[in-house]
């Protein structure tokens, strides 16, 4: 199958990029690196069932193009991260809510699959626990621009399942509950990442509030297994699925794990939400999924506990700290862009019209592989 991704060089998409060419598909990704990397690709880069388009879902003529040679679309491209909504609120919702419009839009004149990535702060204040796919979406105040993610993925919500309704076009939506592993950064404000950084560099760790809002941290891999289930089932069209883990740790209990697994001297320190994100910052004090849908339809199991997950990411900082300490302490070394140094060994340097944000620049790369053999 030929499979397009949005947001392929995001975190979760590089991982379900992965995934997909190991299962013998072809995979075509476009990304404009706003918050992913192409080190993100870095082990799959040069795949030959792999294309990269280093360019915006705004590009309207290549989406257009891609979608037309998919046969199935993964649309995961949004503006993420807390600190990143709260700094850029207009990005936030122009992206999620525009860049999603597109997508139906194209996909529904072609009849293609669609799988809509939401998330879990859809379901906002809400107090009744565990959130299930039906139940109210309690949103804050639109004063406060901290609810504009949530708000501006319910909208994306709404218009899939409209455009399922109305014009028939087989979409399925995913709800991800917090979802860690290797490849996450810290930059944007994910926790998990952020307090192992601190907590191996032996850095207070930054506990925003009280410490004992909670959460349910689900593994990259079996959020990955969940897409895969759905894609493989036409029968989710117009439905919506709670993906995540029904493991719930307080944040002041994360990070005494994390503290333990690391063995850091590191300590927790609890900073205001109004000294982190501004006045009036609101949050949500629990966050637990309902997954039992996803399990009846779809199979659902997760198969990694915490423990698993923070080893794992902790492998995984651990080898990005070091690498970054090389590069510094390399004599000679030449500065590099972020964007074109890919900073693996062994990784080349991506060609210029392949990565290059400009939608110009862009037009002698459209041309797609021809379709591999599943
Ligand atoms: N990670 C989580 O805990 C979590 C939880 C709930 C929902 N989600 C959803 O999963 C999806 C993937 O999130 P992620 O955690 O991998 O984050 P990510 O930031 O790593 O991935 C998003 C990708 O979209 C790209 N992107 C953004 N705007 C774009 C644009 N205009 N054109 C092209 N590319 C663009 C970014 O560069 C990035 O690579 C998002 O839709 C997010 O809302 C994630």
């Amino acid at each position: 199958m030929r499979c397009l991704i949005r947001g392929g060089a995001g975190f979760i998409g590089s991982h379900l990029a992965e995934r997909l060419l190991h299962l013998g598909h072809e995979v075509i990704a476009i990304d404009d690196l706003s918050t992913g990397s192409m080190e993100n690709l870095s082990s799959f880069r040069f795949h030959p069932a792999f294309e990269f388009h280093g360019d915006t879902i705004f590009n309207r003529r290549l989406m257009a193009e891609l979608v037309d040679v998919a046969d199935i679309v993964f649309h995961l491209a949004a503006a993420v991260g807390v600190k990143r909504v709260v700094e850029r609120p207009v990005q936030t919702i122009e992206t999620n809510v525009d860049g999603t419009a597109v997508v139906l839009q194209l996909a529904a004149k072609k009849q293609r699959r669609l799988v809509v990535v939401s998330t879990s702060e859809v379901y906002g204040k809400s107090n009744k626990f565990p959130f299930a796919e039906r139940d109210d979406l309690v949103l804050g105040s639109t004063y406060n621009s901290r609810w504009a993610y949530g708000c501006s993925k319910a909208i994306d919500e709404f218009l899939a399942l409209a455009y399922y309704r109305e014009r028939q076009l087989p979409v399925t939506i995913v709800r991800l509950f917090n979802t860690v592993g290797p490849r996450q950064t810290g930059r944007y404000g994910m926790v998990v990442p952020t307090f192992i950084r601190q907590a191996l560099q032996q850095e207070p760790i930054t506990v925003f509030g009280d410490g004992k809002q909670s959460r349910c941290f689900g593994y990259v891999s079996d959020v990955v297994d969940g897409f895969l289930a759905v894609a493989a089932d036409g029968s989710t069209a117009g439905e919506i699925f709670n993906l995540g883990n029904t493991e719930e740790i307080s944040i002041d209990d994360l990070a005494g794990r994390i503290i333990r697994f690391t063995a850091s001297p590191s300590s927790i320190c609890h900073i205001p939400y109004s000294e982190a994100y501004g006045p009036g910052f609101e949050d949500m004090g629990r966050r637990v999924p309902d997954i039992s849908k996803a399990e009846r339809w779809l199979n659902y199991r997760p198969k990694h506990g915490l423990d698993d997950i923070l080893r794992d990411v902790i492998a995984f900082v651990r080898a990005q700290i070091g690498k970054k300490q090389a590069v510094f302490v390399a004599p000679g070394a030449r500065q590099e862009s972020p964007v074109l140094n890919l900073g693996m060994p062994g990784a080349g340097r991506v060609p210029l019209q392949t990565y290059s944000r400009g939608a110009r620049e862009l037009d002698s790369s459209h041309s797609l592989p021809a379709r591999a053999t599943p």
